[in-house]
């Protein structure tokens, strides 16, 4: 029982350890997500969630490599090991939860809707646009998914694999409404004035965390503490307001 106990102790490495001794720091996002994550021109990643994983891989005196994923393998590219945690944007819903563990938010967003310029006036909130005579149009296993099977369920429904691809169906006149994350929708909304009509008030809440493997309680002590740090010491606030606010 005692040789087996110890040999158990070495073959069990902690995440902790793992990254200390790999010297990296790998996070999990699907680039494209505004301003969490984007590709910028020279081809790195940047954004909000790309600043935060690299105050956190100096924190913790490793590098920061970012693991680019499509949305709908971010869970499985997590829990395959290919990344240590994902910060991703990622709302904490109870469906990922049974998968997944979060740390606490980090922020907390809601649906909002970029809607055609012909709507404006006649559609002023989601429930408006609950009818079979409009066409909503939002990205693959998302929470925009969820919010409109659940508040939109009459209306007809267009997934793409992009957020970039389905808001284009808005502006194209394919679609009459995209239903995204508020942060992405305003500036988007910015970019493309004219082109559509953001209904800026929020539909659901959405709080966001960074999500890691089940079983790993030191992971998430770690996160949580880290987070309520930079939450006290103005580092998170600086990088927020990089990013939020122009
Ligand atoms: N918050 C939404 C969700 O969890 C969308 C997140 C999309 N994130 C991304 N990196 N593309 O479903």
């Amino acid at each position: 029982a005692v040789a087996l106990l110890s040999s158990a102790a070495f073959a069990q490495q902690t995440l902790l350890q793992e990254i200390t001794e790999s010297g990296e720091l790998r996070t999990c996002f699907d680039a494209g997500y505004m301003p969490f994550e984007m590709k910028a021109k020279n081809g790195q990643f940047i954004g909000f969630d790309v600043d935060l994983g690299k105050q956190m891989a100096r924190a913790m005196g490793v590098k920061y490599v970012p693991v680019n994923t499509a949305w709908d393998g971010i869970i499985p590219t997590l829990l395959t090991g290919k990344c240590h945690l994902i910060m991703g944007g990622m709302t904490i819903t109870p469906q990922r939860n049974m998968q997944v563990n979060f740390a606490d938010p980090y922020v907390v967003i809601g649906q909002s809707i970029l809607l055609s310029p012909k709507l404006e006036g006649k559609v002023s909130s989601y429930r408006d646009l609950n009818s079979e005579e409009f066409t909503v149009v939002t990205k693959l296993g998302t929470t925009g998914e969820g919010a409109i099977k659940r508040y939109l369920p009459k209306a007809k429904v267009n997934l793409f694999e992009t957020q970039s691809e389905a808001v284009l169906e808005v502006t194209n006149g394919k679609a009459d409404a995209f239903i995204y994350d508020l942060p992405f929708n305003a500036i988007y909304a910015a970019e493309h004035q004219g082109q559509l009509v953001h209904l800026d008030q929020p539909f659901t809440f959405e709080p966001l965390g960074w999500a890691v493997r089940q079983g790993d309680p030191d992971f998430l002590n770690f996160l949580n503490g880290y987070l309520r740090q930079i939450k006290g010491d103005g580092t998170y606030e600086r990088i927020y307001d990089k990013w939020f606010k122009d």
